[in-house]
């Protein structure tokens, strides 16, 4: 079992790396790079690169789902724990509903970054980077793409503190 357990560590650390540090990489790298290149390309770029990390990322999440359910479940979390006030007043339990929360809200806002936004703006860039929609569709889904780096951020935080204890 514990054997097991650290093969699910890993995998779970993995696949946080793979989809933080792919964000990060868009962000910093990829989306400054194509405002300096060529916008005629930079749609098409943005639409093929962005499906493909769009199928990177929800995998990720699968992983870390199932991953850090059974994380839990070895640390002897249950069902029952989240109706036991003495855990949910725990750092643990506020650590782990933390957690849950801000997971929440990242498929909350990568649905509708990868499969609304996201798409519509690079369609839009495609064809014409310079009309007023494709502006403000790049922006919006710039700003969500942000966000979603900085929940990440909040999310390995939270996982150091499920390991290590809350700070103070
Ligand atoms: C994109 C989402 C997630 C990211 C980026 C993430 C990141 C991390 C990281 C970096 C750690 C390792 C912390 C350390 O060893 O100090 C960790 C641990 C952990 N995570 Fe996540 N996590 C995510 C989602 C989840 C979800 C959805 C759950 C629960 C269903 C979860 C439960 C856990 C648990 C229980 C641990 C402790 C593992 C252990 O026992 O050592 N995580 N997480």
């Amino acid at each position: 079992m514990h054997l097991l357990y650290l093969v699910s560590v890993w995998l779970h650390i993995l696949a946080a790396t793979v989809w933080v540090g792919g964000m990060f990489f868009l962000v910093l790298v990829v989306v400054p790079w194509l405002r300096t290149g060529d916008r005629d390309l930079a749609g098409k770029f943005l639409r093929e690169t962005g499906e493909r990390f769009r199928s990177v990322g929800w995998v990720c999440f699968g992983v870390v789902l199932v991953t850090g359910s059974f994380n839990l479940w070895v640390r002897g979390v249950r069902w029952s724990s989240f109706v036991d006030p003495r855990w949910l007043g725990s750092d643990t339990g506020k650590a782990v509903l933390a957690k849950l929360t801000l997971f929440a809200a990242v498929l909350i806002a990568s649905a509708v970054h990868d499969f609304g936004i996201g798409p519509r703006a690079a369609r839009a860039i495609e064809r014409d980077p310079r009309a007023p929609v494709a502006e403000q569709l790049r922006r919006r889904a710039s700003v969500l793409g942000r966000v979603n780096a900085m929940l990440g951020l909040a999310l390995v935080a939270v996982g150091v503190m499920i390991v290590r204890g809350c700070p103070g």
